[in-house]
């Protein structure tokens, strides 16, 4: 176990997941966490992040400096970096100088944590203090321009730290950096896999749940999917599966879930609830107010199902909800610390106080692509596994405007007209996903046949993206962007206008609610 300390860093998690990546499990803790509880956990390594503040700034968050003697091995980034070099008689300096971004540094002297590193490589940077002087005992490796310590080691007492940010992608080398400090420095083993972590969740569920039982909110998605498939896996047909059709889905999706998931579960339960849904979001515009009644409706259904699946529970008796909330899902509702809340996910805000049941989230620390991998590791088939990502509320935030029947089957028939041509094209793969949107409240002006036509306008919205905290717009080929324009506005009532997002995230988000 490898303890990554937050400081309030936006990629904490970021570095938890590259340490992982290094085949060493990794936990995040937050910095107010004592020390000697962190040492009772008996990490084989400590990683303190970095932070938004200074280190002489009043109120900066801290650690005790017995961190760095307590013969547990530590590595500092940024402001960690600068908490170690201040913590151990080192000198940490507000030079005035400032590096933000892409910054060349130059090594000097490789040691461990820089062997084989090239001399000069450019690294992202993102700090106001410096490092001026190192703590005694430290060897220098590199500085850049303006800072004259920008990675240190002292191998003998394993505590090791650079300037950078070595777990952002824009960092040359920062793989290799964290796994010098990690398997040479501090001689982590490489034992974590993807079976381990199967075993390891496997094992937390069936403590978290006893003997009790759970229900699962599958919505059709890998990541409900994955996150059954282990639960199922812990606790067997204690589990029952739950699909809601909340009458916002993609064209045959209720069928097609079914049947998969059928396959795969030993006990499904397919409940329609759109007149409940839509009775509840009728004539409701506001994105978030849409999350949050949709949100609110889940759960009563689950509420619901659980209550005709295991009967009335006896007092004191707690049910559980499984649900597959991932990270980022985490961050972007504002449950990351220090992180602002940019849309409720259904799956995490919106939930009410009162909610009686006790959720499971097995995925809550993982990013998409772990997920793959775990859903591959179960066995789960490929067309579950490799489904693009659906939002838990559906359609229903991919009408701009109030959500009706009418606007629903538009947006239907425009999503599955554009899901065929891409699947023809072959593109399924190559983008992340493809939202396709009615601006429900627009009309524009159009001829089609001999007449005018006053029609609404069809937003597609392709994207690529590694794990939806980002993402870029993708570039697809014009000939399908064209046969997709011609369908639509041939095929689907009311709509006379098909264009094409071409914004990034941030600052789009991908959906559009
Ligand atoms: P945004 O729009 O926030 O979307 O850039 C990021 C990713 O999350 C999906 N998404 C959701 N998934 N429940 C989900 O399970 C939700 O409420 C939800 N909202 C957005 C979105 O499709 C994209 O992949």
């Amino acid at each position: 176990l490898v303890l990554v300390v937050d400081f309030g860093a936006q990629y904490a998690q970021l570095i938890a997941r590259r340490v992982r990546e290094a085949r060493v499990y990794s936990e995040l803790v937050p910095h107010t966490m004592p020390v000697a509880e962190m040492l009772a956990r008996k990490p084989k390594a400590i990683i303190l992040s970095g932070g938004p503040s200074s280190v002489y700034a009043e109120g900066a968050p801290s650690i005790d400096s017995g961190i760095f003697t307590a013969g547990v091995p530590v590595f500092g980034m940024c402001y960690g970096f600068q908490l170690m070099a201040n913590g151990l008689g080192g000198e940490v300096a507000a030079t005035g100088a400032r590096e933000y971004g892409r910054t060349a540094v130059t090594v000097a002297e490789p040691g461990t944590l820089l062997a084989g590193i090239p001399a000069e490589h450019n690294v992202w940077m993102s700090h106001g203090d410096s490092v001026v002087a190192a703590p005694e005992g430290f060897t220098v490796l590199a500085s850049t321009e303006i800072v004259p310590v920008a990675a240190f080691e002292n191998v003998e007492a394993k505590l090791a730290g650079v300037q950078w940010h070595p777990e952002v992608m824009h960092s040359e080398n920062g793989q290799r950096v964290l796994e010098h400090f990690l398997w040479n420095i501090a001689g982590c083993r490489k034992t974590w896999t993807m079976a381990n972590l199967v075993e390891e969740q496997v094992a937390a569920i069936k403590e978290q749940i006893g003997d009790g039982q759970a229900i699962c909110a599958l919505s059709g998605g890998v990541d409900s999917a994955v996150a059954a498939a282990l639960v199922q896996r812990a606790i067997g047909d204690r589990l029952t599966c739950v699909y809601v059709d909340h009458g916002m889905m993609r064209q045959g999706e209720t069928e097609q879930v079914r049947n998969d998931f059928e396959a795969v579960f030993d006990t499904l339960d397919v409940v329609d609830a759109s007149e409940q849904f839509l009775g509840k979001l009728a004539g409701v515009t506001d994105p978030e107010t849409k999350r949050k009644i949709i949100g609110h409706e889940f759960i009563n259904t689950f509420d619901e199902a659980q209550v005709r699946v295991f009967g009335e529970l006896p007092a004191g008796a707690t049910a559980f909800l499984v649900q597959g909330t991932l990270y980022p899902d985490v961050v972007e509702s504002g449950g990351g610390a220090g992180t602002s809340n940019i849309k409720s996910h259904h799956n995490v805000g919106g939930l009410p106080d009162d909610m009686n049941m006790e959720l499971v989230e097995p995925l809550r620390a993982l990013f998409k692509d772990e997920v793959r991998a775990v859903g591959e590791q179960l066995g789960l088939p490929e067309r579950m596994v490799w489904r693009q990502p659906f939002p838990g509320p559906g359609l229903g935030i991919r009408i701009i405007g109030a959500v009706t029947r009418e606007r629903l089957d538009i947006v239907r028939h425009a999503d599955a007209i554009a899901r065929e041509e891409m699947t023809a094209a072959g593109l399924d793969r190559d983008i992340w996903q493809m939202p396709v949107v009615l601006l429900a409240d627009v009309r524009s002006v159009g001829v089609q046949g001999d007449g005018r036509t006053y029609g609404h306008p069809i937003v597609l919205r392709p994207v690529t993206s590694e794990d939806a905290m980002t993402a870029d717009w993708a570039r697809l080929p014009y000939e399908v962007l064209e046969k997709i324009s011609t369908r639509i506005t041939n095929e689907v009532a009311d709509v006379n206008r098909v264009t094409v997002d071409i914004t990034s995230k941030p600052p789009g988000t991908i959906e559009w609610e």
